[in-house]
């Protein structure tokens, strides 16, 4: 193949890419089952490794409730988390403790997105993933995904 034809085929496939958050192939079980009942058993690389220990050091203080898990389920999850998580340069600042939702990676791509749908009650949280990304829990972000009609233009 051509260099220049497989630049282009690269262009190409790049933006197909940005929209999808992929899943580690070897997820383990714990994880969706621990971490998928209040909300989506987020992909792991939306946070970096040390946001990710926060989060899992501090499970009895977990946004407002206590998500304690088994010490040794836990430290599973957290392995996991730690070795999958994403570049802190694309993620950016987080929050504290870190939230996704408060991420430089998730604020430049939803700036476009109107203040008055975080409240909406089809929403309630940004943290909700699901409420506008239907297939959030398979990593697909995808415009025409959307759930809100008001959001896919
Ligand atoms: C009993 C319910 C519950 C369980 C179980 C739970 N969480 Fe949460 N989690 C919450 C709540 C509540 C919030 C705050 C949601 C909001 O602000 O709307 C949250 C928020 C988060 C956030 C930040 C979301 C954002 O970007 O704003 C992360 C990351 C997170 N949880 C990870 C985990 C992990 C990892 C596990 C498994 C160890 C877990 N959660 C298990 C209730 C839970
Ligand atoms: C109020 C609705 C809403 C919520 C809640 C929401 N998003 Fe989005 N998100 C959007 C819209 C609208 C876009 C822009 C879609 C587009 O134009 O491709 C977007 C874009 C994205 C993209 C970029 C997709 C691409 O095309 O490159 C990612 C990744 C993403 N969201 C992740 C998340 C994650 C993770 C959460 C939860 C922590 C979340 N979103 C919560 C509405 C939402």
């Amino acid at each position: 193949m051509k260099t220049t034809t497989f630049i282009a085929l690269l262009a190409c496939a790049f933006p197909a890419l940005a929209d999808r958050v992929a899943m580690p192939a070897k997820t383990p079980a714990s994880y969706t089952a621990e971490c998928s009942s209040c909300h989506i058993a987020y992909q792991p690389s939306l946070l970096s490794a040390k946001d990710w220990r926060i989060i899992m050091d501090s499970l009895d203080k977990h946004f407002g409730t206590d998500t304690t898990v088994d010490r040794k389920i836990g430290l599973e999850i957290k392995t996991f988390l730690e070795r999958h998580g994403g570049d802190p340069r694309h993620i950016g600042r987080t929050a504290n403790p870190p939230r996704i939702s408060e991420s430089m990676h998730f604020v430049r791509h939803h700036h476009d997105v109107p203040s008055k749908f975080w409240r909406d009650p089809r929403v309630k949280s940004a943290a909700n993933c699901e409420a506008c990304h239907r297939e959030a829990a398979k990593g697909i972000y995808s415009e025409s995904d959307i759930a809100i009609p008001e959001l896919r233009e």
